[in-house]
């Protein structure tokens, strides 16, 4: 198996079960022109945000890590008119497409995208007393994974859904040993995971057009 076979394959699933449309392109378009790398999410990927956020009937989505908003596209889609998405990112650049992109797909007034780090922003999301959120996805620096998982609970609800991307980082998240601070990150964020009373989860590995990488999930329960 390679990735030239992962990518027909997940070629052939996004083609018929999640197609790309004008703004969906236009985002990915956008942002590679203004220098983004690409790092977003796969359609495949960006369509199962969309279902979770769906099968929890969410109404308000904190997405941690922007870039060129893509993700956060396919999050808002999942809301009624009247839902909430909040999306942190550290880099001004990024949000500024971001905003574009989402402004383009007819999700301003849905989304909004606050620039800053993300440790910085989470607490005054607290302060200002917003939130609960249905859905939080964590998509950012993963050295800081266990921090946002510690404000992801303060800002959730039980029955919230915490999603946690790139959790497998090509099977080095299996090796104790490792000194790269973003295995560590997603380490000691699935050991808090699984220390903590108020959360049932799993973590999955995936293969496709991004490679070998994966999900956690967590169900707040209490
Ligand atoms: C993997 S990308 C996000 C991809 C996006 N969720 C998608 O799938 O379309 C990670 C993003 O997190 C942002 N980021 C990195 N460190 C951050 C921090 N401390 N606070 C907020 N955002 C951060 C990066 O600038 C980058 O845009």
């Amino acid at each position: 198996m390679s990735l030239a076979q992962w990518t027909k394959v997940d070629a052939y699933f996004n083609g018929l079960l999640a197609p790309s449309d004008p703004d969906l392109d236009a985002a990915l378009e956008h942002s590679a022109a203004s220098g983004l790398p690409p790092h977003q999410v796969a359609p495949n990927q960006g369509k199962l945000l969309q279902l979770l956020a769906r099968i929890q009937g969410a109404r308000t989505v904190l997405e941690i890590g922007t870039l060129g908003g893509y993700s956060t596209i396919w999050l808002a889609r999942a809301l009624p008119e009247d839902g909430r998405l909040i999306s942190l990112e550290a880099d001004p650049e990024c949000a500024e497409v971001a905003r574009a992109n989402v402004a383009r797909a007819g999700l301003g007034n849905v989304v909004e995208i606050r620039t800053g780090p993300a440790l910085d922003s989470l607490p005054r999301l607290a302060e200002e007393g917003v939130g609960p959120f249905d859905v939080v996805f964590i998509d950012a620096d993963k050295p800081n994974n266990p921090g946002y998982l510690e404000w992801a609970l303060r800002l959730t609800r039980p029955g919230s859904l915490i999603i946690g991307d790139n959790v497998v980082r090509d099977g080095a998240v299996a090796d104790s040993e490792s000194t790269d601070p973003k295995v560590r990150g997603v380490r000691r964020f699935t050991e808090l995971i699984a220390e903590e009373p108020r959360l049932t989860a799993t973590a999955i590995q995936t293969v496709g057009e991004k490679g070998y990488d994966g999900f956690a999930l967590a169900l707040v329960t209490g």
